[in-house]
């Protein structure tokens, strides 16, 4: 039944599906633009390097069982850490493309990059997101780009620590590439900054179970918003647009 419409145009709507009162009185929907076509596809491209990397790298420090015969005929885990190596070389070649974009993209494009600390307003807002994930609030307030808790987990939980993995992935790889390699020139001291080799390896791979630990929380809050919030978020992620749905 149309709340607006009338017994003509009910009637009418029953045979045709058309009911353009009720259309024209119902709520409208907004949409704002936010994130543009290049931050979309390095998300995606991220995501999937991401996870070719902690399934590949889950490998590299727990191997399969070895099979018999000649390892050169099966070459398995040479193709493991072919695999590994070249989603870490898109990784880090998609961050440095992400870094330009935050400086040629609009205004959300640099949240990823920068956090106002030192605003008393912001830690406010973070504070009230907070208690809307605790459930002690019945509505979040409402945000065009990242909400200020998001950034936070952003900046901290993805960039930091994704540009701890580079620095450790591209270093250990360096022991491959030998010395003068252009590999070596750049992360050549981070090996004997941490100590060895090993414990490189130990703190790589506990990067890696810290990346899940926030891919599991991102996830999950992109989704929990999603039904929540009355805010688009994943398909904002997909189209670009945040839409409002109150
Ligand atoms: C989120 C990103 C990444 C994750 C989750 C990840 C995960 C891992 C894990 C779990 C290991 C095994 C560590 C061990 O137990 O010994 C590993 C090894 C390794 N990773 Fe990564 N990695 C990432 C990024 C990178 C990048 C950007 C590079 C650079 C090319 C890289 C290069 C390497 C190398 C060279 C090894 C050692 C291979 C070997 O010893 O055979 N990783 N990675
Ligand atoms: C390995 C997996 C993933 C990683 C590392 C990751 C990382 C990120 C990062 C760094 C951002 C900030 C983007 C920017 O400001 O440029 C972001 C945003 C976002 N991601 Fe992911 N993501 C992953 C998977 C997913 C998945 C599977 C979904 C959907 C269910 C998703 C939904 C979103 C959404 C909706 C936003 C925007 C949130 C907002 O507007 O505040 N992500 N993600």
């Amino acid at each position: 039944m149309s709340p607006a419409g009338s017994s003509a145009a009910d009637a009418s709507a029953d045979i045709t599906g058309r009911d353009d009162a009720a259309v024209a009185a119902a709520p409208r929907v907004q949409s704002i633009y936010v994130y543009e076509a290049p931050v979309r596809l390095w998300h995606w491209i991220n995501a999937l390097a991401i996870t070719v990397l902690a399934v590949t790298g889950y490998f590299i420090g727990q191997p399969l069982p070895s099979m018999p015969g000649e390892a050169s005929d099966y070459y398995v885990m040479g193709y493991i850490r072919f695999v590994h190596f070249a989603a870490g070389y898109a990784l880090a070649v998609g961050l440095l493309g992400r870094a330009y974009w935050a400086l040629v993209g609009n205004h959300h494009a640099r949240e990823l990059f920068t956090l106002p600390v030192t605003r008393a307003a912001y830690w406010r807002e973070v504070r009230s997101m907070l208690a809307w994930y605790a459930f002690l609030r019945d509505r979040p307030n409402q945000y065009v780009g990242h909400n200020p808790m998001a950034r936070l987990a952003m900046v901290l939980g993805y960039l930091v620590l994704t540009i701890f993995m580079i620095l450790t992935g591209f270093a250990l790889y360096s022991e491959g590439t030998g010395v003068g390699s252009w590999q070596d020139k750049v992360f050549g001291w981070v090996i004997p900054l941490i100590g060895s080799s090993q414990q490189v390896h130990s703190l790589h791979r506990l990067g890696m179970w810290l990346m899940i630990v926030f891919v599991i929380l991102h996830v999950y809050a992109a989704i929990r918003e999603d039904i929540m919030s009355r805010q688009s978020m994943v398909s904002t992620m997909i189209s670009g647009y945040r839409t409002f749905k109150d």
